[in-house]
């Protein structure tokens, strides 16, 4: 499939070797005949600005950054878009005449992810409660800003970060002491954690669901496993719940669209990552 024509994309991480989106961008690409490739590129951080000057002499049309690279991104492109901004990290570069153009389609990832599995949000954009306030939650919080989310509480282990998340974004953000998160639970429409707990290899996450609204959105962007110990939870309790995995589905369509043309198919995307890892 790869001619001397190929269009040529890929994703910048130090490591890069966990990174799931040489597959996923590989499938799509086989599955619609297009003539292209999208490589995994180890750059390690001193040599980010490097390849950033580089790449596009070599034609590519353009490339993903993974960690740690998302934030140093923001200073070696062109332009950003309006998300990019924000969040204060590039996760999507597109190469446009020669200029490198910086995106964040993480935020928009998490949106469409619980579109596309819960259909109308607007039941559940009355108080959003997000736990954590790293990288992951600034794209979170810009998200459910751009979505009209009535109140976004932040709730982290280290109260000062979620305070200072929280007066960045400004209104209608505010940060909740961890330690209230049990009084707060009945009121809340949309949990989502940010945090890496409840990851394989990371440490639990140490919440008691017992006074969840039964009528609450709950979400995890840790994907691996799919359903996470909050998810299962959340469940017995009567909440609808989204898993994570799709999230990096919706991240990757945009970048695939501009770089390769074309917009992949979604349907079997989250089956064919699942089954590359088992
Ligand atoms: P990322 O870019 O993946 O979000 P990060 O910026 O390191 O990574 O943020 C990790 C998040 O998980 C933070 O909110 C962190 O809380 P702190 O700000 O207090 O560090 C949270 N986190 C990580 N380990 C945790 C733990 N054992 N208990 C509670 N929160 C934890």
């Amino acid at each position: 499939m790869i001619s001397g024509k190929a269009r040529i994309a890929g994703v910048m991480g130090w490591p890069v070797s966990h990174s799931l989106s040489p597959a996923l961008h590989n499938h799509w690409l086989t599955q619609l005949h297009i003539d292209g490739a999208y490589i995994p590129l180890s750059v390690a951080p001193e040599e980010l600005e490097n390849a950033f000057r580089l790449l596009p002499k070599f034609g590519f049309v353009g490339w993903n950054l993974t960690v740690p690279h998302k934030e140093a991104a923001l200073k070696l492109v062109d332009e950003v878009d309006s998300a990019a901004k924000a969040i204060g990290a590039v996760n999507t570069v597109v190469v446009k005449d020669g200029k490198l153009i910086g995106k964040n389609t993480d935020a928009g990832g998490f949106i469409s992810n619980l579109k596309q599995k819960i259909g109308d949000l607007t039941p559940y954009k009355k108080t959003a409660l997000m736990l954590g306030a790293g990288g992951a939650a600034r794209a979170v919080a810009y998200a459910l800003k751009e979505e009209g989310f009535e109140t976004i509480l932040i709730a982290n282990r280290t109260h000062a970060r979620a305070q200072s998340l929280a007066k960045e974004f400004g209104a209608p953000m505010r940060a909740l002491p961890w330690e209230e998160i049990p009084g707060m639970l009945p009121q809340v429409t949309l949990l989502v954690n940010t945090t890496t707990l409840g990851m394989e290899g990371q440490p639990p996450l140490a919440l008691s669901l017992d006074n969840i609204n039964p009528a609450a959105l709950v979400t995890d962007i840790v994907y691996r496993p799919l359903e996470t110990p909050l998810l299962i939870e959340a469940r017995k309790r009567g909440c609808v719940t989204a898993t994570g995995l799709g999230m990096l589905v919706f991240q990757a369509v945009n970048g695939f669209a501009a770089w390769f043309g074309k917009l992949p198919d979604i349907e079997d995307a989250e089956e064919y990552i699942v089954s590359q890892r088992a």
